[in-house]
């Protein structure tokens, strides 16, 4: 593959190459701080038109990791304030030639537009509500490494469905490895159709989660709401919340995600997001691995090439 734009046009084998590179890199890298020459000489380009903690760093040390140049572009800071177009923003950019450009933006599709007007590898790090491929890697990864399988789980995604792209590209790939998705959530925030994708819908929480193996919970996710919030957040919380007492009456071994930033005491409890099942920590840690493996394999790495 020349880009990484979504889930939904990635192979079982291609999910799980890029897992396995990531195991390597973490192996190798995981508290030792290992650097490697595989990009050195690229330029890499961070495009991001909308605010960013997680990915936005752990790209930005996966490229350092592999030894390339890197140029962070930031929205507000640039000619865009000025009125410049989007598309005179990136041939600009293009000019300064790039070999790999990673974009998030507000809008669905953003990063196919790049990746059909730009000479450069384009990784979609979040287009809108639609794909955010790198954040389902490394979700896909932390699952298999805590449970030691990604197929056949119980795997509910539970909260702010409608606005989420974390989900579909979640979707996308767990479907593609053989699990069982069960969304959850206020009828107002779980799009009607859904269930074309592949899952089942269970509107009441609490049955939702008796069986399953993962539990990964969404951000209600405000700033893209044009409707007020139903219910309000209490209500949500109540009905919808990740709480200790729910958490109390998950299967043995069950873990909690989240893909961040959280809401505490909205979607997920203090006393959740901080316990041992959580591992929404080690969820933003492997981003790292995840993302050195896409970028490594982009630029045409292979596993046998690295060494300790
Ligand atoms: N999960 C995620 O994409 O977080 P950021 O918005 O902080 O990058």
């Amino acid at each position: 593959h020349r880009h990484l734009l979504g889930i939904e046009p990635l192979s079982k084998e291609d999910i799980t190459q890029i897992l396995d590179t990531a195991k390597i890199f973490k192996g190798i890298c995981k508290g030792t701080n290992k650097k490697f020459p595989a990009l050195k000489g690229k330029l890499i380009l961070n495009l991001f038109m909308e605010n960013s903690t997680r990915t936005r760093s752990s790209f930005e040390i996966a490229e350092k990791r592999l030894g390339a140049d890197t140029l962070n572009f930031s929205a507000s800071a640039s000619s865009l304030s000025k009125g410049e177009s989007f598309y005179d923003t990136i041939k600009t950019l293009e000019s300064m030639e790039p070999h790999i450009v990673v974009i998030r933006h507000s809008s669905p599709g953003s990063s196919k537009f790049l990746a059909n007007n730009l000479n450069a590898s384009v990784v979609n790090a979040g287009d809108g509500a639609h794909e955010h491929p790198t954040q389902a890697l490394l979700d896909a990864y932390t699952i298999r490494e805590a449970l030691g399988t990604l197929e056949g789980l119980n795997i509910v995604i539970a909260g702010d469905i409608k606005h989420s792209r974390v989900v579909r590209s979640n979707i996308w790939l767990l479907k593609k490895m053989g699990n069982n998705v069960t969304l959850s959530g206020p009828p107002t925030l779980i799009p009607p159709g859904i269930e074309k994708l592949g899952v089942n819908v269970e509107y009441n929480f609490d049955n939702a989660i008796k069986d399953a193996d993962v539990v990964m919970m969404l951000r209600i996710q405000r700033e893209r709401m044009v409707e007020s919030f139903f219910p309000s957040l209490q209500e949500f919380n109540m009905l919808y919340g990740l709480t200790k007492k729910r958490m109390e009456n998950l299967k043995n071994g069950a873990i909690v995600m989240h893909p961040g930033p959280i809401n505490r005491g909205v979607e997920i409890n203090s006393e959740v997001a901080d316990s041992k099942r959580s591992v929404i920590l080690e969820q933003v840690s492997n981003g790292i691995y995840v993302r050195m493996a896409v970028l490594f394999l982009l630029a045409g790495g292979r596993i046998n090439e690295i060494s300790n």
